[in-house]
């Protein structure tokens, strides 16, 4: 997600010029995300989901260190393929495997938001954040939560082919140690504005 980005200078300079006019004048309200931008951020996660966890227990059947080939190279291809018309969807991590998938932006803020509701135990199904984003963008995110299946590639205990799969394609790998029922991320949506 190339747009996303922290706040930069832009926004620095703004913050200034607004404590400069002695804050008389605030910043318009963003209308909050419409009902129908929601429905279509909640039909892109469950689709991307659904193609993962299809794609996954095929190949899991026949070997993991095959499907960590498979995931590597269709996770991103299944996100590409639901990135039509203008949408952007994609998965992120506080510890990823694919560096690419940092949280980062709004997403670290959704994550933020989850985790608060896993400490205050709260329970994470069915939660989703959205935001209206500034350029007029709908952002709608869903937690994705460690299930068993996900162990053997993320659990605390791997196998050795696995671990070797993993570290000649992810050096830097920081997504294992998770136990079943673990927040693990989330997958996002970015939707056109309307136009
Ligand atoms: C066969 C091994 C395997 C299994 C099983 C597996 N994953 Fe992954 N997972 C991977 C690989 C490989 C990547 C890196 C994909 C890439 O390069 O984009 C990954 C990446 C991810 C990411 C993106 C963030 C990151 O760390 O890069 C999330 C989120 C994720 N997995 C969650 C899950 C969940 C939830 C399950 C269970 C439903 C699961 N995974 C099962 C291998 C696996």
């Amino acid at each position: 997600m190339a747009r996303r980005r922290g706040p930069g200078l832009g926004l620095v300079a703004a913050l200034v010029a607004v404590a400069a006019a002695g804050c008389r004048e605030r910043a318009a309200p963003v209308a909050p995300p419409a009902g129908e931008d929601l429905a279509r951020g909640r039909g892109v996660v469950a689709e991307l989901k659904k193609q993962l966890v299809g794609r996954l227990t095929a190949e899991l059947a026949s070997g993991i260190p095959g499907a960590i080939a498979v995931c590597n190279t269709e996770a991103p291809a299944i996100a590409a393929g639901l990135s039509v018309d203008g949408v952007e969807v994609g998965r992120a991590t506080r510890k990823p495997r694919n560096p690419a998938n940092r949280a980062a932006g709004w997403t670290a803020e959704a994550l933020t938001r989850f985790e608060k509701m896993v400490t205050d135990g709260r329970d994470l199904a069915g939660a989703s954040f959205s935001r209206r984003l500034p350029d007029g963008r709908t952002a709608y995110a869903e937690p994705l939560v460690v299930q068993p299946m996900c162990l053997a590639c993320h659990g605390a205990q791997l196998a050795p082919d696995v671990t070797a799969a993993l570290a000649e394609r992810y050096p830097q790998d920081e997504a294992t140690g998770y136990q079943a029922g673990d927040l693990r991320g989330l997958v996002w949506v970015e939707l056109p504005a309307a136009p």
